[in-house]
């Protein structure tokens, strides 16, 4: 494996912070400039901060030192008109962050959970009436206060989210689910979760950025919308391109999606464009022909996919009743789903919808290990390597929100796994005879809550929420057995009753 130590933000000074050679923009419609008046970005490496768009220039997705941004915003808590939460001003993940407090919070908590659990009321169909009952069905814009505040006739929506969390401890597993038990069995825990995400829309946890990433792009009014990536993140962008009328641009490692991804790219109707490199590469170019081209990037490099993500964690946080579980468990990569999730837990605690933090246990391949790296060295130095690892989804080398989820890490007192390929594929074996199923990246999950749990990391009797972020039909080739033809058999009755007593 080749490794490389580098820089923390893995830029030289100026160097892919976009510039006045961008394109720009048409002038934003005046609702849009209104509802963005609010939101700031932050740098989390300089703590610079800029408006949340900034007139005659092309959007901003890294600060002028090359740094990632994190969005900040004012929060409008309706109904709650003391001051102090009225224009509650959202810590982001910028080195500004003070300790975290909530004393100060629990009446917007309470509002907030009213507000919230009176959206989540509504039935989960397809409503074709209005426009607020969908926001509200969406398991993203239920949490609009605390993601964007996007005027209603911009937000593009499947709608996403209201995904499944199953109870699969070896207590709290209930009756009818002895399959389901197998899992906590095997992770050696009584109280755990699994968080389903391969339930969204297109299939993975990235419709919850997405949403509102078109939904920026649709404000901004761009043409057309672009990413890098190893096939989920291309398959979301594809769908609601799709579904808003734009141009959908995805850039992918050659030779390294699982087919279902590639295969959704395609239907969908995005123009792919396969580089010959690793994911790393597909990422830089992306960045650089966004910004020459006026093309709006929606990896997680833009801060406000990252807010879209965020909802994973207020809907765990929801569906346990506002109560928080002791560990969060996720696969990581490029890392902007640890940094989303950490985000809204800090958030959540902040404002007092809940009265603990989570600790965040990020798992990686042994093959694509850059975080588990530093993490082992204290965070002295970024690492970057070459990935390889079975699990196509989480093979990168050099994260982009690296500084944002090492934030998140310490935080929460958090931790950072690695697993081997081996691991990823003995766990998802478990969870797809239990009859959940999940692509392999996911699977990392729970190949790390084992690992951790007998490690003593993880107590036995912790509450364990894991999260799986793909469906199983991503990737029917990988840990599963291909062989079907011994099954075929003559169509006879005989034929049959002798294949049964096999
Ligand atoms: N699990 C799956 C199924 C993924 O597709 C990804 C990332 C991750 C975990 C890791 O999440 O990058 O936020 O740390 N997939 C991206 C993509 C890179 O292009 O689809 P992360």
């Amino acid at each position: 494996m080749r490794v490389m130590a580098i820089n923390s933000t893995g830029l030289q000074p100026g160097q892919g912070a976009g510039g006045e050679h961008n394109c720009s923009l048409a002038p934003l419609p005046s609702d849009v400039a209104e509802a963005l008046s609010s939101v700031s970005l932050r740098c989390v490496e300089c703590s610079a901060l800029y408006p949340g768009i900034e007139a005659g220039r092309s959007p901003r997705y890294r600060c002028d030192c090359g740094g990632v941004l994190d969005v900040e915003m004012a929060f409008r808590i309706p109904g709650h008109s003391s001051p102090e939460a009225q224009d509650l001003e959202a810590s982001g993940d910028g080195p500004t962050t003070g300790g975290l407090s909530h004393d100060n919070m629990p009446s917007a908590g309470a509002s907030l959970r009213q507000l919230f659990d009176e959206r989540a009321a509504n039935p989960p169909i397809w409503p074709i009436s209005t426009d607020k009952l969908l926001l509200d069905c969406s398991g993203v814009w239920r949490y609009r206060e605390l993601i964007l505040p996007a005027p209603e006739r911009y937000v593009v929506t499947r709608p996403e989210g209201n995904t499944g969390l199953y109870p699969v401890g070896v207590e709290n597993c209930g009756g009818g689910r002895a399959g389901h038990r197998q899992i906590g069995a095997f992770a050696g825990l009584e109280l755990f979760f699994i968080k389903h995400e391969g339930e969204n829309p297109s299939g993975s946890f990235k419709d919850r950025g997405m949403t509102v990433g078109t939904t920026m792009a649709l404000m901004l009014g761009a043409k057309a919308v672009a990413c890098a990536s190893t096939g989920n993140t291309s398959a979301s962008l594809a769908s609601y391109a799709a579904q808003a009328g734009m141009r959908g641009i995805v850039f992918l490692p050659a030779g390294n999606v699982a087919g279902g991804k590639l295969a959704q790219s395609l239907a969908y109707g995005a123009q792919i464009v396969q580089i010959e490199g690793d994911f790393d590469d597909a990422m830089r170019l992306v960045e650089q022909v966004c910004n020459e081209q006026g093309i709006y990037l929606l990896n997680s490099l833009n801060p406000f996919r990252v807010e879209g993500q965020k909802a994973i964690g207020f809907e765990i946080l929801q569906q346990l009743d506002w109560q928080a579980p002791d560990w969060l468990v996720l696969p990581a990569g490029n890392l902007g789903n640890t940094s989303a999730i950490g985000k809204a837990f800090r958030q959540a605690y902040e404002l007092s919808l809940v009265d603990q933090l989570p600790r965040i246990a990020s798992i990686q391949a042994a093959g694509a290990n850059p975080f588990y790296r530093s993490f082992k060295q204290g965070f002295a130095q970024r690492e970057s390597v070459y990935a390889e690892t079975v699990a196509t989804a989480i093979k990168i080398g050099d994260p982009v929100s690296y500084t944002r989820a090492r934030r998140v890490i310490e935080e929460s007192d958090g931790v950072v796994e690695e697993v081997s390929d081996a691991e990823i594929l003995e766990a998802k074996v478990v969870i797809d005879r239990a009859g959940i199923g999940c692509e392999p990246a996911s699977a990392a999950t729970l190949a790390g809550v084992r690992k951790l749990v007998a490690r003593g990391v993880i107590k036995r009797d912790e509450c364990v929420v894991g999260v799986l972020t793909g469906n199983l039909l991503k990737d029917s080739k990988t840990g599963i057995p291909q062989e079907v033809g011994e099954s075929v058999v003559a169509a006879t009755i005989e034929a049959v009753r002798s294949a049964l007593a096999r």
